[in-house]
């Protein structure tokens, strides 16, 4: 009973939808924080609770999930560093980006945007990354920089990590000129005053943190950020987190950087309600908030996909490669990638093996499979799919980069030696 208590002071204080961590894992929590805190009655510490920021601040400190690693699913990255080759430095030459990643956590994320920048061709004196977190220990963390391994895992390469990395016995320090582009600062996503006084940003990484939100943490967030983000700005989210935006954010064109476009302000409606947030009850602004969320992104489910493509696949498939077969290739994989962005992996592997059962010989399409599998932490099948591409087209760029970058991650440097020499070739 005193635990439900201190569970809804956490959703209250830092939006935690205490079902995502579970009943143990905060029961463990308290028990350690009790016991650091000398206290046995867990009634005595729910007052605590109640009267002591510091206290409070323990509890977090406990509960919160750190989990980050630099260059966390890739894409992401890619696009930007895209997006400001192709569209930000041709129209801003000595303007200064400005960037947000909130929760930040260890600092793994706003370092590997710097380093994506600066790859981009961006000088340290045109950009600026404020990186916001709740955890005090997270920002020491990040502000010292040095780090294990373990935040190398995933798509990190060798060639960067030795660039911007100087090995200090097990661990990596961060060199200063990446270093000194981040400022640090601690907040909380839930506080209604939260970067009240910043400048709208031009781009925005929150990733993996609304996951833990309940609904309404989720919706007021989206809300704030959405007021910091300039209009064009980009906006980016994990992905299970795509489902979750108002229809001013519009998906770009690059599968799996879940990251959307905001839409120039039709409706100054919007920012009035957050204007306004603090005078109405929560209750009121929930309801107002859903009305605004884009009715299509409820219907569009991924079932309807799935009826719209079966009805594609009626046309007949095994004559020769038709422009029509090309059209439902093109619009099943756009379907497909339109699933995964949304966070349905499990319905957009579905669609991709459907098709791949009418169609086997897709290369694109054992590709984004692949790439799906991946995601979903089945190495044995992306590995299968990505060969599956190349032996259909032997000189496919991406599919050869997938699998490199595949059997690195396995520790199969041998092999992927091998393939990195094929792709120097082309
Ligand atoms: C899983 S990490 C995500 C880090 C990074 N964005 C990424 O995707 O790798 C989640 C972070 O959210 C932070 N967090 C949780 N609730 C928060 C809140 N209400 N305000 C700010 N940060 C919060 C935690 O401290 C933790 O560092």
């Amino acid at each position: 009973m005193i635990q439900l208590a201190i569970e809804n002071l956490l959703r209250q204080r830092i939006g935690l939808d205490p079902d995502t961590l579970g009943f143990a894992t905060i029961k463990r929590a308290i028990s350690q924080c009790m016991a650091d805190c000398g206290l046995t009655d867990i009634t005595d510490y729910l007052t605590r609770l109640q009267t002591s920021t510091q206290e409070l601040e323990q509890l977090i400190e406990m509960i919160v999930v750190p989990e980050t690693w630099f260059f966390r699913d890739r894409e992401p990255f890619v696009f930007l560093s895209r997006h400001i080759m192709s569209e930000w430095l041709p129209s801003h030459r000595d303007g200064v980006l400005r960037v947000l990643s909130v929760p930040c956590s260890t600092g793994e994320e706003p370092y590997s945007i710097a380093i994506a920048l600066t790859e981009a061709g961006l000088a340290t004196k045109n950009f600026s990354i404020d990186a916001v977190d709740i955890s005090k220990k997270s920002l020491t963390k990040a502000r010292l920089a040095v780090y294990s391994r373990n935040s190398f895992r995933g798509n990190n390469d060798e060639e960067r990590q030795k660039r911007y990395f100087t090995e200090v016995g097990e661990q990596y320090q961060l060199c200063d000129s990446i270093k000194n582009t981040v400022n640090f600062m601690h907040g909380n996503l839930l506080d209604p005053s939260f970067l009240i006084d910043k400048v709208p940003y031009d781009v925005i990484f929150c990733r993996n943190a609304l996951i833990y939100f309940d609904n309404s943490a989720q919706a007021k967030t989206i809300q704030v950020l959405e007021c910091l983000l300039v209009d064009n700005g980009l906006f980016f989210v994990g992905h299970s987190e795509t489902q979750l935006l108002t229809p001013r954010f519009v998906t770009v064109r690059h599968p799996l950087a879940f990251a959307y476009q905001k839409q120039e302000d039709k409706n100054r409606e919007l920012k009035q309600d957050v204007k306004l947030r603090n005078r109405k009850e929560p209750i009121e602004r929930k309801r107002d908030f859903q009305k605004k969320l884009n009715p299509k992104l409820d219907v569009s489910t991924s079932k309807e996909f799935l009826r719209k493509s079966t009805e594609a696949k009626t046309i007949p498939l095994n004559k020769e490669k038709s422009k029509n077969s090309t059209t439902i290739a093109t619009s099943t994989l756009k379907n497909a990638q339109s699933l995964a962005e949304r966070g349905q992996l499990h319905e957009a592997i579905n669609l991709c093996e459907s098709y791949l059962n009418e169609d086997p010989t897709n290369a694109d399409a054992y590709l984004l499979l692949g790439q799906l599998c991946r995601i979903q932490g089945n190495e044995e099948h992306a590995e299968e799919c990505f060969q599956k591409a190349i032996y259909l087209e032997p000189n496919h760029y991406e599919a050869l980069i997938h699998l490199a970058l595949l059997k690195e991650h396995r520790g199969d440097i041998a092999n992927a030696a091998v393939i990195r020499q094929r792709i120097k070739r082309l």
